[in-house]
Parts: C-alpha cells; structure tokens; sequence
C-alpha cells in the first residue's frame, strides 16, 4: 500500500448570508496517496475551489464554517490547526496555485527577489547565495528561457503562460509534499494550456509531490491525474482511478461532463453537449438525489433518498441509484461513449502505468 498524504473525512463548508447558509461543501471524502494527483472536476459552482481553500484553511470565517470533518494531512487534523499553525503548513508543507497568476505575484517586486523570499522563509539556514542559485534553477525548472535575465524583471514582463509559470516555481520554492492546482490553466490559452499541464505532468515526474488538480475540464485529466473526483452540489459523486473513470464511468452527471468535453475533430463543435439544467440551490439543496432534476434516466427514487455512494471496484465509486442491483441497467448514452473514444483514440494518455 502506498503511503497516504491526506485524507479527508466528511468535510462540510457552510457559508451564513443573508439569504440563508449555503452549504457548499456537503460531506466530502477521499485519500491522496504519496506521489499521485488527484483531479477535481465539476461545473462551476459545484464546491471545487471552496474544498481546495478548505484544506488550505482559507475559508474566511466568518462568513465560512467548518461545519463537520477531519483533513487529516499526514495524520495530522488540519480542521483544529490555528491561524499561526496554519502559516507554518501553508507554502511550506502544502503550496497553492490559484487561476489568476497576478494575484499571486506582488506587481513592484522582482521576480527573483520573491522567489528567494519563499526560499529564505521555508529553508532555514539557506545563504543568500544559495537562494538566488535556487531560485534561477526553479525558473528554468519551469520552462522560463534565460532563467538568469527573468532573475531580475518585474511580473508584467512576463507574458500570463510565463507568469503563471512563476507562480508555480514560486510554489515548488519550498518543496511543498502536497501542490494544490485550482484551475491553473483556466485563464490561459489552449496552447498555453497545454503546456502548463506538460509541465504539472513534469513535476509529478520528477518529483514526489503529491497533486490536486483541479479543473471544470475533464478533457485535461486523462492527461494529468492518477485519480478522479466528479462534484456535484458539494458532494463528489464518482471516485475513480482515471482509467476506470474514462473507460468505465458511471454516474450520470459524469456521462454529461464526457459528453460535454471539446469534440477533438470538430473543431468549430456545433456538437457540443452541455448538460441540461443547472445545479441546486445550495440554501435548500433537494430531498433525496442532488442531481435528479436533471438526470435523464431519475426514477422514483432519486426524488426520496439520497444514494449512497456504491462500490465498483476497490477504487472506484459512484453515488447514483443507477447502481442499485434492482435498478434498470442502463449504459452510457451512444453519443457520450463516442467522445470518449475519440479522447482515448487520441492516445494522449500513453505514459498512464
Ligand atoms: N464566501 C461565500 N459566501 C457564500 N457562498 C459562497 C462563498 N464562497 C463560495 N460560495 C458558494 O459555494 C458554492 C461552491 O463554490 P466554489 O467552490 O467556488 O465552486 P467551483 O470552484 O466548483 O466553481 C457556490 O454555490 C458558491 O456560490
Ligand atoms: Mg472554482
């Protein structure tokens, strides 16, 4: 067995407004072993940035509150750390990059300079020297050209890929054992994109950090990730090797996320599928199944009780009635199946074990 890094037990995230308390994250679970990238994938809204800032402990409270659960990271639960523990976990044990590199970067200090900061702060007994030399490594590390040049300029000669680059450098700054991605590539183009998620693969490579990498994209994680969460309405309704998700999905919502991926032929894709509806209200999420409003195949059922997650296989599971022995067995919707193929046709998960 693997060795675990965290394991998250029924998270609840609720948030007091005016309106009434929104409970986005609704009973979280799952375990990242040591070296491996869990992706995290749902519609907007669905709870993936609440659950990231979750682990990082940076639900403002108020109007956040830890409602229920453990994030046992290292055995160690992170949900009763105070604020000063916490700084000593954040960008040292666990390091976070969020969508918009600026708002990581501090616009009037050279990029070098922040870098080192990082480095300074988390290594003690690192000379000034060592830290430059570091820093300019880390640059070059993540694919920035004349690392030694880049050194020395300020966060808007870099173009946003570029940025974003650094940011990452920035996180790796300190040999974080966990990395957490929220949406790294989402504000980049698809050529930057690409590239951004060759160099997360690199890292996970090279290294034995430990990813979660996040995502609304479910066409990038047959690239990145060893494992698959699918939220819905703060829950995550399938649980999955990448490959078991992929090649043998069985939640309903996860068939919609399939479906809707990007057409690899089409390019112009007037095919594609988004899926109909749109998620609960999160102040009064409904009785029974989050997601039967908009699930094709509902049955009676899904309107009363709540599925439990069923079992698959050791690693995988989903939480759909669908699952149940006596349920109807229904199969992934033909045109659903097609864009899967066409994803998996495309080989671009050959170096998956
Ligand atoms: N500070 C907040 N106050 C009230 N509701 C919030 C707050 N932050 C997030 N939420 C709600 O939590 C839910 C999950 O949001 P989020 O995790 O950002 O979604 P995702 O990252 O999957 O797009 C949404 O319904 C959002 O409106
Ligand atoms: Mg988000």
């Amino acid at each position: 067995m693997a060795e675990t890094i965290l394991e998250v037990k029924n998270l609840k995230i609720n948030f007091k407004t005016y309106a009434g308390t929104v409970q986005a994250v609704r009973g979280v679970n799952f375990t990242l072993e040591k070296g491996k990238t869990l992706a995290i994938v749902g519609e907007s809204g669905s709870g993936k940035s609440v659950t990231s800032n979750a682990l990082m402990k940076l639900i403002p409270q108020p109007p956040g509150i830890y409602a229920d659960g453990q994030i046992l990271f290292e055995g160690r639960d992170l949900v009763k750390y105070t604020e000063k523990e916490m700084t000593k976990v954040r960008g040292n044990e666990i390091a976070m990059i969020f969508q918009d590199p600026m708002t990581a970067l501090n616009p009037t200090m050279k990029i070098g300079k922040q870098i080192m900061e990082v480095i300074l702060k988390h290594k003690k007994g690192t000379t000034k020297d060592m830290a430059k030399k570091r820093a300019i490594e880390l640059l070059d590390q993540v694919g920035i050209p004349y690392p030694e040049k880049r050194f020395g300029q300020y966060p808007h000669e870099f173009s946003g890929g570029m940025r974003q680059r650094v940011v990452i450098a920035i996180a790796l700054a300190a040999d974080p054992k966990l990395l957490i991605a929220d949406e790294p590539t989402t504000a980049l183009d698809v050529t930057i994109q690409a590239q951004i998620i060759e160099l997360m693969k690199e890292i996970q490579r090279n290294s034995n950090t430990s990813i979660i990498f996040i995502t609304h994209d479910l066409g990038v994680v047959a690239n990145v990730a060893d494992y698959v969460a699918v939220m819905y309405a703060g829950q995550i309704v399938e649980y999955g090797s990448v490959n078991e998700v992929f090649y043998n999905p069985k939640h309903p919502y996860t068939w919609g996320l399939l479906g809707s991926m990007p057409d690899l032929e089409n390019k112009s894709d007037e095919l594609l599928r988004t899926i109909p509806g749109s998620p609960p209200d999160l102040i009064h999420p409904p009785k029974g199944d989050a997601f039967a409003a908009r699930n094709e195949f509902a049955m009676q059922i899904d309107y009363e009780q709540e599925p439990p997650m069923f079992e698959i296989s050791p690693t995988h599971s989903a939480k759909t009635w669908l699952l149940h022995p006596d349920a109807p067995k229904i199969d992934v919707p033909e045109e659903v199946q097609k864009r899967i193929d066409g994803y998996l046709a495309k080989g671009e998960n050959t170096d998956a074990e």
